[in-house]
């Protein structure tokens, strides 16, 4: 059976994702200063590695970081709404940067906004 990862190309295909995000993020003052400073190269390589996994690729990621738990992991960061929509409006320009088909855009871009919501861990109002 193919997956999703076979279909859009393989790695190479995510590699290009991550690394268009990251220069959407690099350059956003809300969340550059979130990110470890002195280790981009290994943040692109957590998050490529991760997003191969759940599409099908490779599960190097886990074999590397154990279970994903991105929730837990994203604790330490201040994930409200605006950090949210930077992150989704980063994602969604790397996503019209490597271009996949309308089938695949609809799946990915379905997918990267259900988890981004789900990665909110700080309410403005409080
Ligand atoms: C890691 C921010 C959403 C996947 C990180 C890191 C930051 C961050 C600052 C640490 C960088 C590192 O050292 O790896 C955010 C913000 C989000 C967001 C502000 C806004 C909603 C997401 C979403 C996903 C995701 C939606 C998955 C689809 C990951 C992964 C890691 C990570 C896989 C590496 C975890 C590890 O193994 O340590 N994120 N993130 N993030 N993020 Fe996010």
């Amino acid at each position: 059976m193919t997956t999703f990862y076979d279909e859009v190309g393989g790695r190479a295909f995510f590699e290009r994702l991550v690394d268009a995000f990251y220069e959407g993020v690099w350059t956003d003052e809300v969340l550059r200063p979130m990110y470890p400073q002195d280790d981009y190269d290994g943040a692109k390589e957590r998050l490529t590695g991760f997003l191969e996994q759940y599409w099908g690729g490779p599960g190097t990621y886990s074999e590397q970081r154990g279970h994903p738990r991105l929730r837990m992991r994203h604790g330490p960061f201040p994930i409200g709404p605006e950090a949210r929509d930077r992150w989704l409006h980063h994602m969604m320009a790397a996503v019209d940067v490597v271009d996949p088909s309308p089938m695949h855009r609809a799946l990915l871009v379905d997918y990267l906004d259900r988890a981004a919501h789900a990665m909110v861990n700080r309410n403005p109002a409080f």
